[in-house]
């Protein structure tokens, strides 16, 4: 899929958070976007998936060409957008496998046998370094800060995206779990040349990841643009001269 975000301006509350931001993801395409904490970013990604707290209050989003303003979250979902959430919620009494199942019911009209989706389940886990008995459990109840943002992980490879904007997927992760995260989700752009949109504060998941269109967020808006060397001049200077 092709994402084009022309100019995007959106209100939370009433409050303009992102104020005039284009960015255009191609297919297998790895863009990031860094920046302060409060510039925006995740009220970007939200306005992506069509969170329905946000206003659109000016500018598009174009999949293929097409407006999906008019867009509910699970019809994009459905058109193949995916969102992996800063902070997952826990669900007690909901089966991580019965979730996973549901969600790919949601956006898939293939059917899939139940022994398939098993061992696709399985063998995802299993790259993940994911505890199997995890899956037998309520979503995330419980669960640490790196199991939850892993689990999100395991969903995309349930739902095989073709956009997935990943909010902080190695913020709270150790070293080893950054590079299992960052290895599987490497993976997956390839095999499915997914586009991907990778909000992050460490350039470390990057070290995993192919080469970078590295966007700079401030106070709403993209205010740089580059690849490696910016990355590298953010890493020494932080965001003060961004
Ligand atoms: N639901 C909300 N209600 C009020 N203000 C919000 C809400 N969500 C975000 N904001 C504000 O919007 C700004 C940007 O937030 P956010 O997109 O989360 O930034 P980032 O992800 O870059 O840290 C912040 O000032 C935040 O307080
Ligand atoms: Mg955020």
């Amino acid at each position: 899929m092709d994402l084009e975000i022309k100019d995007l301006a959106v209100k939370v509350n009433g409050k303009e958070v992102v104020k005039g931001v284009s960015l255009r993801i191609k297919p297998g395409e790895l863009h990031v976007v860094m920046g302060p904490n409060g510039s925006g970013k995740t009220t970007l990604a939200k306005a992506i998936m069509g969170h329905p707290q946000l206003e659109t209050a000016s500018g598009d989003i174009l999949a293929d060409g097409k407006s999906i303003l008019g867009l509910k979250a699970n019809e994009r979902a459905k058109m193949g957008i995916f969102l992996q959430f800063q902070n997952p919620v826990e669900i007690e009494g909901l089966g991580l496998l019965n979730f996973l199942n549901t969600a790919r019911g949601a956006v898939s009209d293939e059917p899939l046998q139940y022994r398939e989706f098993m061992n696709d389940i399985k063998s995802a886990s299993k790259s993940l370094a994911l505890k199997e008995e995890l899956i037998g459990r309520s979503l995330n109840h419980g669960f640490s800060g790196g199991e939850k943002k892993k689990v999100e992980i395991l969903q995309m490879h349930v739902l095989k995206p073709k956009i997935a904007i990943l909010d902080e997927p190695d913020s709270g992760l150790d070293i080893d779990a950054v590079r299992v995260v960052a290895e599987n989700v490497e993976r997956m752009r390839k095999e499915y040349n997914m586009g991907m949109l990778v909000i992050t504060h460490y350039s470390r998941i990057l070290e995993y990841m192919g080469s970078t269109l590295l966007h700079v967020m401030k106070d709403g808006r993209i205010v740089r643009e580059g690849g490696r060397e910016l990355l590298e001049e953010i890493e020494k200077a932080g965001y003060s001269d961004a």
